[in-house]
């Protein structure tokens, strides 16, 4: 999957130790797809040559605006209008002071005042977006001038790709840091999204439970929480504010994304209910353990040389997905119900029965055999009106589109319409 397939990038680089950064950078976005055109000013050549940029990129970099390599003597135009984006990374302050008050003396600077803006492009052309990834020493990072700085170019129309936390090279240690290439490059993929869901805030569980049976072993269920992380990656993509509620997965938390952890059943219902009251999507991705033992050990169960098994009495976990179905909130159309079905057969069938037993608008099917653990799966979308097939993709994409489609449902049905089908599904869930 190329998430940059066919776009071109400015990329410039600034004076600041986090410039060996940017070689990585460049060779991520050429293998997501994209062409980069690299443009440094003085003080990042004293960090990084253009040399390395240019074997990355495959393009010979600019340095200067007297640069006479362009047929019109003007590479701060030629080559922003070719672009879908500028990226400067790194930005150092001194730079970023510099754009504030719309300087232009070297081609970096000159090229970020000339780019075509939303508010400022002409009929047919297109606006250059400005993203810019700051990196620098944890006081020049807080100093008000700089955030002040920050403030205004994000109220001037730039993006601001924001600092990690940690070491840094001068021996520091805060916020500052450039974001790791990996990071920046998820971000800048994400700007890129559609943003269908923007100001709306999602729930989403994902991942296995884990239900003790001793302090050592437990059941859980097979799930690797790839498809809950991918849609809980594509609706912060999509602009909403996420939750994700995760069991015991290894996976990394998407960028944006805030996480809950938690083990068994009842934590997540837990973790569900303490977010469910001020959110609009809540989507239920989890392989939730449907039972757990009785009662756990509290020490370890030991074998006792006979053979004989341990047995064991299970109690039925909650219904996270049916109860939080159930609320008020839900019930009103507040809050979109999206369920999803696991089954190794007779999915149609089964997934539709699941559906109004939930009592939710929207249930997704998959077959769990078929996609555990992998990185590709196949949906089917169950609503009242019938059945859509998506077609096995990598989950990120279908994710994406499962958003998008999650979105559509959203306008087309104000709150009360939603009411009025949550209504339905329970009188149909009532008759069955
Ligand atoms: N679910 C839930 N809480 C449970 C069980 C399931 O929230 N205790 C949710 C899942 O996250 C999923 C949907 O309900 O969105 C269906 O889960 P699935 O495991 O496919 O079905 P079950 O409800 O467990 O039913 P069955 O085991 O009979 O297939």
């Amino acid at each position: 999957m190329n998430d940059l397939q066919g776009k071109h990038f400015v990329l410039g680089l600034t004076g600041g130790i986090a410039a060996y950064k940017a070689a990585e950078l460049c060779r991520a976005l050429i293998k997501e797809g994209a062409t980069v055109q690299v443009v440094m000013t003085e003080g990042a050549e004293q960090f990084i040559t253009p040399v390395t940029m240019q074997a990355l990129s495959g393009r010979s970099v600019y340095t200067s605006q007297w640069d006479a390599r362009e047929p019109n003597n003007m590479p701060h135009i030629n080559l922003s209008r070719e672009a879908d984006a500028i990226v400067i990374a790194p930005a150092s302050a001194d730079f970023m002071a510099k754009l504030l008050h719309g300087r232009a003396d070297d081609l970096l600077s000159l090229m970020c005042l000339a780019r075509p803006r939303a508010d400022s492009v002409q009929g047919g052309a297109k606006e250059v977006p400005l993203l810019i990834a700051p990196a620098m020493n944890r006081e020049m990072w807080s100093h008000p001038a700089t955030q002040r700085n920050m403030a205004q170019l994000a109220a001037d129309g730039a993006h601001m790709l924001g600092v990690g936390s940690g070491f840094q090279a001068c021996g520091e240690t805060g916020d500052g840091r450039m974001l790791e290439p990996a990071q920046l490059l998820e971000d800048i993929i994400a700007f890129f999204q559609p943003k269908a869901l923007s100001g709306q805030r999602v729930l989403i569980t994902a991942g296995p439970t884990f239900e003790a049976i001793d302090p050592v072993r437990g059941i859980t269920n097979l799930s690797s929480g790839k498809m809950g992380f991918a849609i809980a990656r594509a609706a912060h993509e999509a602009g909403a504010q996420v939750t994700l509620v995760a069991g015991p997965v290894g996976l990394a938390t998407p960028r944006g994304v805030t996480r809950v952890d938690v083990r068994s059943a009842r934590d997540m219902l837990a973790a569900c209910e303490a977010h469910t009251a001020t959110a609009d999507v809540f989507i239920a991705c989890a392989a939730v353990a449907d039972w757990r033992p009785a009662a756990a050990a509290e020490q370890k169960i030991k074998k006792d040389g006979s053979g004989a098994t341990p047995t064991m009495a299970f109690i039925e976990n909650p219904d996270i997905l049916a109860s939080v179905a159930k609320t008020e909130r839900a019930r009103s159309g507040q809050l979109f119900c999206v369920g999803f079905a696991a089954e190794s057969e007779n999915l149609v069938e089964h997934a539709k029965a699941k559906r109004l037993r939930k009592g939710v608008p929207l249930l997704v099917g998959n077959l769990g055999p078929a996609t555990f653990g992998q990185d590709d799966n196949a949906l089917l979308l169950v609503d009242a009106h019938g059945v859509q097939q998506m077609e096995r993709a990598p989950k990120l994409q279908l994710a994406r589109a499962l958003v998008q489609d999650i979105a559509r449902r959203l306008q087309a049905t104000p709150a009360t319409a939603t009411a009025a089908t949550t209504a339905a599904t329970t009188a149909a869930t009532a008759r069955t």
